[in-house]
């Protein structure tokens, strides 16, 4: 097993990472603070995996929030069935939540860990790539509005985070390829051994290589660990974590929350947007090719939704929460594994971007 400490002081926490966890019930047990706690899952992972956790939890009140799975569901509504489920059972200001599933269950979880009784702990048990890599660590937590993704939420810390790399094999390849998307994004923007280290081991991390995918969620996790601890709240290189999210989640609104993955989203919207940098001359044309390679070995979709034009795109992402005084903001790679946050955005060549997208030309 493998500790990546996410470093915020007094509010420091480890990511655990390895196969067999769950048979390590003290990695869990050492979070538990008080003698209560609730496992917050969904259909999928309740029958695959509350079990084990559950035994991992001896001389603890136990209990149990079953939620309906899909992105769909992430709503204040359904963060209001944790509520109904905590107040039912009668937990106090020392339950401790626990997040069992992928990056939806992850951010309502802490949500609702940051607004019960103004805040109690929670742990995250993440069990798909991408919230392994990426959201269930850094804190960001939260729901969906019709109007707009992840609008309503809160930055809250888990106790830790339990990375059991087993799940990993009832995970559906559409969702492996999904979380591949945010591993190559660390790599793109951060780190271009990183990122050669995968274009060498794209085949064996995709046919689920046990070995190579702690390797890279160990270095995905350093990453994010690292720009966390230096700007937790986002203002300012904590966005670079962002990189072809703008993009993604204009796709994402514009299709309805589901349809696109949000890791599929994230991949086309990273071409698009090293195609962008491509022609701003930061990124060359061998360089953008072979990114578009990536993807496709990686089993993501390289072309933006056919019924979406640039006005759809331009409109959808002027809602993004990186919008500044009406501007659009952008994350670009400055070179392969190194990234800015600009509104210096040229709207011609990014009109170009989104024209050369619809007309499948990256
Ligand atoms: P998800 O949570 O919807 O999980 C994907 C699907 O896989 C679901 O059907 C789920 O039930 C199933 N599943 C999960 N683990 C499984 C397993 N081990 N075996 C079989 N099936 C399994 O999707 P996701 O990609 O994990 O997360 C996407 C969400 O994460 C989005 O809502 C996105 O906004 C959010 N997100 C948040 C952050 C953050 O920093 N908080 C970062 C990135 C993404
Ligand atoms: N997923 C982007 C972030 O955590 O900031």
């Amino acid at each position: 097993m493998i500790t990546v400490t996410v470093d915020l002081a007094d509010r420091s926490y480890p990511i655990y990472i390895g196969d067999q966890l769950f048979s390590q019930a003290d990695l869990l047990r050492r979070h538990i603070h008080g003698r209560q706690a609730m496992i917050v899952t969904n259909t999928t992972l309740a029958p695959l995996y509350l079990d084990s956790v559950k035994a991992m939890l001896d001389g603890v009140q136990v209990d149990e929030v079953i939620l309906p799975d899909g992105e769909s569901f992430k709503t204040l509504e359904t963060v209001n069935l944790i509520f109904d489920a905590l107040l039912g059972k009668g937990h106090n200001r020392t339950t401790t939540l626990i997040a069992l599933g992928g990056g939806v269950i992850g951010d309502m979880c802490g949500f609702a860990a940051a607004c019960y009784q103004r805040g109690v702990n929670f742990v995250q048990i993440p069990t798909t790539l991408l919230s392994q890599v990426d959201s269930s660590v850094g804190g960001k937590t939260g729901v969906n509005h019709p109007l707009g993704k992840n609008m309503i939420g809160a930055f809250y810390q888990p106790q830790a985070v339990l990375i059991n790399t087993d799940t990993l094999a009832t995970l559906p390849t559409r969702e492996l390829s999904a979380g591949m998307a945010e591993v190559i994004k660390y790599g793109l923007i951060a780190d271009k051994g990183f990122y050669r280290w995968i274009q060498q081991n794209i085949e064996a991390l995709m046919s689920g290589d046990r070995a190579l995918l702690a390797q890279a969620i160990q270095v995905s996790c350093e990453c994010k660990a690292d720009v966390v601890a230096k700007d937790e709240r986002e203002g300012g290189l904590r966005a670079i974590l962002n990189f072809g999210h703008t993009f993604g989640h204009a796709i994402e609104s514009h299709q309805g929350y589901g349809s696109w993955l949000h890791g599929e989203a994230v991949g086309t919207g990273m071409l698009m947007a090293a195609d962008y940098c491509a022609r701003t001359g930061k990124l060359s044309e061998s360089e953008l090719v072979e990114l578009k390679q990536l993807l496709i070995q990686a089993g993501l979709p390289v072309v933006p939704p056919a019924d979406m034009s640039a006005e759809d795109f331009i409109s959808r992402m002027s809602i993004d929460k990186k919008v500044l005084d009406g501007r659009i903001r952008l994350v670009l790679l400055e070179c392969l594994g190194s990234a800015v946050v600009t509104s210096d955005i040229d709207r011609e060549l990014l009109l170009e971007t989104l024209a050369a997208g619809a007309l499948e030309a990256y």
